[in-house]
């Protein structure tokens, strides 16, 4: 299918609150239109007035440097006003419920709601409550879907395409939006998936998610063209999961050792904030000829200025094809 991305109809649904649902030339289109916003934030001059007039809230109820800034800069970049709400210094703190401080952030009238919050389907709440566009910057153990496209661009950046490829993705795949997020999209775009943990760190039957399971990392990451790795989320684990930071390291850390059974050419990535020596060794995550991590963060900027252009503008949605995302 051919996309004309200057056609916004291309996505026709108000809120981006996950990449499950999301139909291939909706995320391809998604995608290209990233891709004409790298160049841009490669220039002196960044700064476009297409969102000239639009206001942008984003409202964090959890740390983060990635996501919240490059919201920030993508809606500077595009000429946007754009307030970040601080959570420590609200009203949330006396107790305002997220309803409460949703209707009160509507009534003065944002275009878009930037939304990070710990519980899984906060994010869709609110976007019933609003009359504005939610994005979702991540909520609790759901989806991240920012980050996916941001992977996804630059994989495809890279190899030119996502299909066929074989993606790992390890480490602690239980409490991760990211991993979620990044398995909807890489098997709708007809890559193949594997996920790699330790027993205690992989979800009840995420097999039927269509992925590989594997316990073993030179097992699981055998010909791999991709090696997603994982943040050990020790804040959102109640119990233990596994005998001592070091053993994980030994068994699941990514190092050149189990590396050496990858495509020679295999790309590494990560989301941040990286554990150094948890999950990845330092050497490996620094190894630019391999690692792409820095340039995850650099297409974090282009996929959002994509989807705050997308969903801020005006459009005409037709109903019946909004698929409640
Ligand atoms: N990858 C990611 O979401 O990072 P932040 O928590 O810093 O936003």
């Amino acid at each position: 299918m051919t996309i004309d991305v200057s056609d916004f109809s291309a996505y026709p649904h108000r809120h981006l609150l996950g990449i499950e649902g999301l139909f291939p030339h909706e995320i391809s289109f998604l995608l290209d239109r990233s891709e004409s916003y790298v160049d841009q934030n490669r220039q002196a001059d960044k700064k476009k007035s297409t969102l000239r007039g639009r206001t942008i809230i984003n409202l964090f109820f959890e740390n983060s440097t990635r996501t919240r800034t490059s919201f920030e800069l993508a809606g500077k970049r595009l000429g946007a006003d754009v307030i970040n709400m601080s959570v420590a210094t609200s009203a949330i703190k006396k107790g305002e419920t997220l309803i409460d401080t949703a209707m009160t952030l509507n009534a003065m009238h944002p275009d878009v709601l930037v939304v990070r919050h710990p519980d899984s389907g906060a994010a869709k709440l609110l976007s019933e409550k609003v009359n504005c566009a939610v994005i979702s910057g991540g909520d609790g153990r759901h989806e991240h879907p920012t980050q996916a496209l941001l992977d996804a661009l630059t994989i495809r950046r890279r190899r030119g395409d996502l299909a066929g490829l074989q993606v790992a993705i390890c480490g602690d795949v239980l409490h991760s939006r990211v991993a979620r997020s990044n398995i909807h999209l890489l098997n709708t775009m007809g890559a193949r998936v594997r996920l790699i943990a330790p027993r205690t760190l992989i979800p009840d039957s995420i097999e039927r998610m269509g992925v590989e399971v594997f316990y073993d990392m030179k097992e699981g990451l055998q010909d791999c063209d991709i090696v997603m790795m994982l943040r050990l989320q020790k804040e959102r684990m109640q119990t233990s999961f596994f005998p001592s930071v070091r053993e994980y390291f030994h068994f699941f850390g990514l190092d050149y050792e189990k590396l050496s059974v990858t495509k020679p050419d295999a790309l590494i990535m990560h989301p941040g904030p990286m554990n150094r020596g948890v999950e990845i060794d330092s050497e490996v995550a620094d190894d630019y000829g391999r690692s792409v991590i820095r340039e995850q963060v650099e297409m974090g900027v282009a996929v959002r200025m994509a989807c705050l252009e997308v969903l801020g503008l005006p459009r005409e949605i037709d109903d019946s094809t909004v698929r409640n995302l």
